[in-house]
């Protein structure tokens, strides 16, 4: 079993800050986003994982480097243009060269293991088994139509879901989907959908399996999801880094970085990046800051990096 994780996104809605650091390497609860999708792919026994990048290709390398300190082998595999899931896991066929292996979305966090999950595809012997979440909203996701642990159907982004399960992000697949994949025509938004792959899989008769997961599942991809994600590894508290300073008062959901210094009035709902220097004549709330940060005023859900901002 190996790993393909798809990190090739340029995470413009973190702009400007993902400018400056891509947004797999953002620490998130002072931890690199991508670490916990390493740590989840070692608790499932895989020691061989590929990465798929974009344009951040030479940061991402020399950040992860070979994988060896995160005790990980590394690939990296590049994604030319960003046409969708389907078209960046076909760049990993000969990573993956005919094994089994577990597709995990990079800006995915999850509360609870992934491993049973493994072990359910492994028990089941299927082609494919897809982490699926009971949601309010599906409409945003891919959506499973499911019969017992059977998908029997998939929808992209339905207008009218059939169901509440979404597409959470985690897939494992045999040999199978590099048959589908030449097969796959562009969605109506232009892009190769991993839902359509999976769809064509039970077009074509094989087994596609169900794997509700029912623990917590946060994207980091938005400034509100980011901080919702802070809060939860946090456990709602304030973790500040032991040689950051801080001349501020401190509020509830605050995270500094190592090495960080802040001068603010309060500092609230907030993370500050690993280095930066912050200096805000105000209140800062609800901000994702690095770089130098100066404001004669108070910040409020801003993402500021220096004066890139
Ligand atoms: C992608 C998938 C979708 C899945 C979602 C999970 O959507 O296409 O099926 O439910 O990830 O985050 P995207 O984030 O590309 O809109």
């Amino acid at each position: 079993m190996k790993g393909v994780i798809l990190a090739a996104g340029k995470g413009t809605r973190l702009y400007p800050v993902t400018k400056v650091v891509p947004k797999p390497l953002l620490p998130i609860a002072n931890k690199m986003t991508l670490g916990y999708a390493f740590d989840q792919l070692k608790d499932c026994g895989i020691s061989e994982v590929a990465v798929v990048v974009g344009e951040n290709e030479a940061a991402m390398r020399e950040a992860l480097g070979d994988g060896s300190a995160f005790g990980l082998s590394l690939s990296f595999v590049r994604q030319p243009d960003p046409k969708g899931l389907a078209h960046a896991v076909g760049f990993a066929k000969d990573f993956v060269a005919g094994d089994d292996f577990v597709l995990y979305l990079g800006d995915a966090i999850y509360s609870e293991p992934l491993a049973p999950f493994v072990q359910q595809f492994r028990d089941r012997g299927c082609a494919n088994l897809n982490l699926v979440k009971a949601v309010e909203d599906p409409r945003r996701f891919g959506v499973a139509n499911v019969e017992g642990d059977r998908i029997i159907k998939l929808v992209e982004k339905p207008a009218e879901p059939e169901s509440n399960l979404a597409m959470a992000g985690m897939y494992v697949f045999g040999p199978q989907i590099w048959d589908v994949l030449p097969d796959l025509q562009p969605s109506a938004r232009g892009e190769y959908e991993i839902t359509d792959a999976i769809q064509t899989l039970v077009d074509r008769g094989h087994e596609v399996v169900a794997g509700v997961y029912t623990g917590d599942w946060f994207d980091t991809g938005t400034l509100p999801s980011f901080l919702e994600t802070s809060r939860f590894l946090t456990q709602n508290g304030q973790l500040v880094a032991l040689d950051a300073s801080v001349k501020a008062e401190m509020g509830e959901h605050v995270v500094v970085g190592a090495g960080a210094t802040v001068e603010c009035g309060r500092l609230v709902d907030s993370v500050v990046l690993p280095g930066a220097h912050v200096r805000v004549d105000g209140d800062v709330v609800g901000c994702l800051l690095g770089g130098e940060v100066t404001s004669p005023i108070g910040l409020d859900s801003a993402i500021m990096y220096g004066d890139l901002s």
